[in-house]
Parts: C-alpha cells; sequence; structure tokens
C-alpha cells in the first residue's frame, strides 16, 4: 500500500521548570509510517508524547527535529487549507471541540462553506449534503436539526466530531484518545466508524490510545511510546506476544475479567518525559531485565521478524 505520512526522527522538546531552565523530551526521534487503508495505533502511558506527535501531525505544534512528510511533500510547506482537507483531526473531549454557543449544522454549514466553497441555502439542501456523511458514523440530519452541542451524549457528540472531520474528505484521521471519555458501552461502536471508513472507504487512521486490547481491536499496526521514544512496533498482534518489556509490562497490567483486587496488579508507574541529557535506555530504571549496558547506552531499534524493538535483549543478536 501507498504511504501517505512519514515521521522523520521528529522529535519536540519543551521548556519546563522555574526559569524554564530545564528542557526535556516530549517526542524524541520518532519514525513511522502510515499507508493508505491503513489504522495505526499510538499506545502509551499518560505523558508519553501521544499528544504531542498528533498536535505535530495536525500542525498546532511545529517539530524541533526532523520531518513530517504527507504524500512526499513537507507537511509544513502545504497550504493549510490544502492540508487539512486531507488530514483532519478528532480530540479526546467532543464537548470542548465543538462551540457551545452554535447549533451543531451551523457548525457543519461552515465547514463546508471554508473548505469546499460549497454555500448552502436551504435546509434541504444541507441535509441532501449531510445525511450521506451523517450516516456513516450512524446518524442523520434530522437527529442533529436545531440542537445545540450540549444536547448530544458524549458518544455522540464524538460520532459528530468525526462527522464534521469526514466532509472535507480526508484521507487521514488522527484520533487523539476518541473514546476516553466516551461510556464504555459506546466505544466499540466508535471505533468500529474508523473501521468501516478503513474498510469500505480505504481512509486511514492514527488511533492514539492507552488500552491495549482497544489498539489491538482496532489497529494495523501499533506503535508503542515510552517517555517520547518508540519503543516497539510492529502489526498490532504484538500485544498479544510483546517483545520489549514494556510492552510486557503493559499487556501484564491489563486486568483480565476474573482478576482480583487480593491479586493486586503491579502498578505502572506513569514514564513521564525525561531531560535532554540522558545516557542509556529510557525504560532502564524500570526495566527488571536492566544489564550494565541499558543504563550507559541507548539501544538500536532493531528489527525482529515482522517488529521493531529498542531494547538491548534484541540488539546485536
Ligand atoms: N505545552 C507544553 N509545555 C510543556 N510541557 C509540555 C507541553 N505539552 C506537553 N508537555 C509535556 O510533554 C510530555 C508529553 O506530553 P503529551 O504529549 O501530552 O503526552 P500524552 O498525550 O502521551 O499524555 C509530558 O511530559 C508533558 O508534560
Ligand atoms: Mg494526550
Amino acid at each position: 500500500m501507498e504511504a501517505i505520512l512519514e515521521l522523520r526522527g521528529v522529535s519536540k522538546y519543551f521548556a519546563i521548570g522555574l526559569f524554564r531552565k530545564s528542557l526535556i523530551r516530549a517526542v524524541d526521534d520518532v519514525s513511522f509510517t502510515v499507508h493508505q487503508k491503513e489504522i495505526v495505533g499510538i499506545l502509551g502511558e499518560s505523558g508519553s508524547g501521544k499528544s504531542t506527535i498528533a498536535k505535530m501531525i495536525l500542525k498546532i505544534l511545529r517539530p524541533d527535529k526532523g520531518s513530517i512528510i504527507y504524500r512526499e511533500r513537507d507537511a509544513w510547506k502545504i497550504e493549510d487549507r490544502e492540508y487539512y482537507k486531507r488530514v483532519q483531526g478528532v480530540f479526546q473531549d467532543p464537548f470542548s471541540s465543538f462551540n457551545p454557543r452554535r447549533i451543531v449544522s451551523d457548525i457543519f454549514r461552515d465547514v463546508l462553506a471554508n473548505y469546499t466553497g460549497i454555500r448552502i441555502t436551504s435546509d434541504k439542501e444541507l441535509a441532501d449534503i449531510l445525511n450521506p456523511v451523517l450516516s456513516k458514523v450512524g446518524l442523520s440530519a434530522r437527529d442533529i436539526a436545531g440542537k445545540y452541542p450540549h444536547e448530544f451524549s458524549g458518544g455522540q457528540l464524538q460520532r459528530l466530531s468525526i462527522a464534521r472531520a469526514l466532509l472535507v474528505g480526508p484521507e487521514l484521521i488522527v484520533a487523539d484518545e476518541p473514546v476516553s471519555m466516551v461510556d464504555a458501552s459506546t466505544r466499540i461502536d466508535i471505533l468500529n466508524i474508523f473501521i468501516d471508513l478503513k474498510e469500505l472507504e480505504g481512509v486511514s487512521s492514527i488511533i492514539i490510545g492507552h488500552d491495549l486490547s482497544l489498539a489491538n481491536y482496532v489497529s494495523d499496526k501499533v506503535i508503542v511510546l515510552y517517555k517520547g521514544q518508540v519503543v516497539e512496533e510492529g502489526p498490532s498482534d504484538i500485544l498479544v506476544d510483546p517483545a520489549h518489556p514494556y510492552t510486557k509490562m503493559l499487556a501484564e497490567s491489563v486486568p483480565k475479567i476474573d482478576s482480583k483486587w487480593s491479586e493486586r496488579l503491579r502498578l505502572v508507574n506513569p514514564g513521564q518525559a525525561g531531560p535532554i541529557h540522558r545516557d542509556g535506555c529510557v525504560f532502564a530504571e524500570r526495566c527488571p531485565f536492566k544489564m550494565d549496558k541499558c543504563i550507559s547506552q541507548s539501544p538500536p531499534l532493531v528489527r525482529i521478524g515482522r517488529s521493531r524493538v529498542k531494547c538491548w535483549l534484541y540488539a546485536g543478536k
């Protein structure tokens, strides 16, 4: 399949602390490719750099190093309007991604006017354009007629933010934790929308999350981040049989239906972004397999089978 988007050694640093004196690596030399008709899951705990990656792809933040290539062109050299016709975002909190003072159909009308130049004069005309798009997310123009964002449930509103993204006819949707704020019972339905879009229309997605089973369900390929670095990447079945000690730890921390509090799972401490000057493996401090080398040298990302793993247990074999 054709490559749509490619991150090449992308890094983002933030100045933090008193007088903004220390720099942290929020995203550290990240490379991956998204192909046509592919869902890429990005997994990692809070603070691992997931949203920063999404914001860079959506041109909300500029990378400090590396480049983001969209169909062989630097994303930052593509005019915004042209770029956003192809690449759209869906965010975690649907309530804050809609203007609360405007009815949803007016918001949609403006998107159409801004991106497609279609000026709609009648409600009938608007309904005719919206219905095919809304049906992809399980809604219709009648469901939204005259309604404000707060009149919808979180799940419905998240469907509407996907519909809004679809209005411009994108080929890539970047969804930052699209189901973490919606009711657990509707999560799969919303993820199914991304799968249908891929299967039926060839639309690719990057779906960010922290839930391994959901990532495995929806993704073709997964990228596991730790402290801003890709530690493991491969087909989504790597989550069932992980190689990297961190992915193993994440997989073990998924509670099984028969897990009880009495067999309490080991708590995973959030791996916050590290300082700019650092030697060794980012995961060394928490790794049960730590060797001397892990403290002094950062492991390379090596290919094993169909995946890539950044760990000295596999490097040099
Ligand atoms: N605007 C910012 N200024 C300073 N630090 C930031 C900013 N945005 C994110 N960070 C830091 O960058 C790291 C990665 O953040 P983020 O990308 O939001 O992670 P995630 O989405 O995986 O939770 C965190 O340590 C976070 O505190
Ligand atoms: Mg985030």
